[in-house]
């Protein structure tokens, strides 16, 4: 008998339907919720229970056939492959980005990025561009630290973006923002550190990755200037990871008077920022500060990403640091791998010197701008008293709820109604103290989806406030 599988699919996304159906199907089974073996209804029944026609689910079953993740054979069905990633290793920064979401059908959770605008053509164009004209020395291995080329097309971007200050010789490609981190986390520890603090609330997949590394993250409050240097001062650690453009989850930037009196605080106690730069893609460049790194390049180790303007799967970071603590953090390399792919690096180079960069932020600003207007249409008429500490720009609006509201009954009550979204009690270091706050990410939903997802939300927010008044 094969199982009857709750899937829906969205006919507002731009991600076509096959697509959908093989992405949801595939998070069941990394998820484990379809174990191996598993028979799955046919492609004729799954076809009528979501109402598509079934060409879609063939397509959809052909291309998860194709990597592994389901195995048929005619006349007995489709059924979960026996080996599959549900048994890799997952790594501690990914549970906030790509945790399936079975049945539900709004996913308003953070981590994700927006990739069905991933600008096909123009990258296609350049890496066409880029493997066309690739000779022995393109297709052999890249310097570890990077191509020469890549490195430097990006200092120029970061400093002209970004106010970035620093040589093509001191900024690395790494892989992702994730990669950096560890390469920080191990150089710390090999100069005696013990410590990382972090803001909190922040990411807890990187409280979990640090605390793997053998560092203890340390939680540091934030308020509405942003992280509070005083408590980091008095808290004993010589290191801190902080997002100071679009504080992660609550969206504040890190305020004037705090940022010098960060840089003053890392050379006094001889220590580090490590600046997670990786949504600033997503800010309004009027209201950005130029990053915090361009006060003191001796003090502040940059990091960037591509995974949210262009798609994690490039696996795309870099890190720019003083040059002595990136020649350890390049020593500790060589330890790991080789570094990352050279013709994903001269493409993303290319990307950037054609403009087509700067041109597809533009859009996704424009698109992104839309949908926090949404949110902000959606809290005033339906969530009322709640309001959003933070600025204008990112991926997720941050929520803060009256106290008579109660954080966890309306999460709960909004997966009852089939939206997946958190609270701030899972950003939260010190879970008891943290005031109740909803956390929107936006990053999967466009405005329909995030409207129709709202409203449910708003329905259940008013089910407690009625109650409670
Ligand atoms: C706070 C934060 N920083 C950085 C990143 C980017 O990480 P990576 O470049 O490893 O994909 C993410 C991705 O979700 C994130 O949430």
């Amino acid at each position: 008998m094969s199982r009857h599988i709750a899937l829906t699919v969205d006919r507002d996304s731009r991600l076509p339907l096959a697509m959908q159906i093989r992405d949801s199907l595939r998070g069941l089974v990394e998820s484990g919720t379809l174990k191996p073996g598993t028979r799955i209804p046919s492609s004729r029944q799954l076809a009528v229970d979501i109402g598509v026609s079934r060409s879609v689910v063939v397509e959809a079953y052909d291309q998860l056939t194709a990597e592994g993740y389901l195995t048929g054979r005619r006349g007995s069905g489709t059924s979960v492959a026996a080996r599959t990633g549900a048994e890799t290793a997952a790594s501690a920064l990914a549970p906030l980005t790509e945790e399936p979401a079975p049945g539900a059908r709004w996913d308003l959770r953070t981590g994700a990025s927006d990739t069905t605008d991933f600008p096909r053509t123009e990258w296609l164009r350049c890496a066409t561009a880029v493997i066309t004209g690739a000779g022995r020395q393109e297709l052999g291995y890249a310097p570890l630290a990077g191509v020469p080329h890549t490195r430097h097309v990006l200092t120029g971007y970061l400093g002209r973006v970004r106010g970035v200050r620093g040589r093509p010789e001191d900024l690395m490609i790494t892989s992702g923002f994730a990669q950096g981190l560890a390469l920080v986390c191990r150089v710390l520890l090999d100069r005696g550190h013990t410590a990382l603090a972090v803001e909190d609330p922040g990411h807890p997949g990187e409280r979990e990755f640090i605390g793997q590394s053998g560092l203890r993250p340390v939680g540091i409050p934030v308020d509405e200037d942003g992280l509070d240097v005083e408590r980091l001062e008095a808290s004993g650690a010589r290191a801190v990871l902080i997002t100071p453009a679009n504080q992660f989850p609550t969206g504040v930037r890190l305020g004037r008077e705090r940022r010098e009196r960060l840089v003053a605080w890392a050379r006094e106690v001889d220590g580090y920022v490590l600046e997670d730069d990786f949504d600033t893609g997503f800010l309004d460049p009027a209201g950005r500060l130029p990053a915090l790194q361009s006060l003191a390049p001796d003090r502040v180790v940059y990091a960037g990403s591509a995974s949210k303007t262009l798609a994690p799967a490039l696996r795309l970071g870099w890190l720019a640091g003083p040059p002595d603590l990136m020649a350890s953090v390049e020593h500790v390399r060589a330890g790991w791998d080789i570094g990352c792919s050279g013709l994903e690096q001269l493409t993303f180079a290319r990307f950037i010197d054609t403009g087509a960069f700067d041109r597809h932020q533009r859009r996704l600003r424009t698109e992104f701008r839309r949908r926090r207007r949404t949110v902000r249409a959606h809290l005033d008429t339906q969530l009322p008293g709640a309001w959003l500490p933070g600025g204008a720009g990112g991926l997720q609006a941050y929520v803060r709820l009256p106290s008579r509201i109660d954080e966890q009954a309306l999460v709960r009550a909004a997966r009852r109604r089939s939206v997946l979204v958190r609270g701030g009690r899972d950003y939260s270091v010190s879970a008891a103290g943290s005031p109740p706050a909803l956390v929107i990410g936006y990053a999967k939903a466009n405005c329909a989806a995030l409207s129709r997802s709202l409203t449910e939300v708003g329905a259940a927010y008013r089910e407690q406030w009625e109650g409670a008044g």
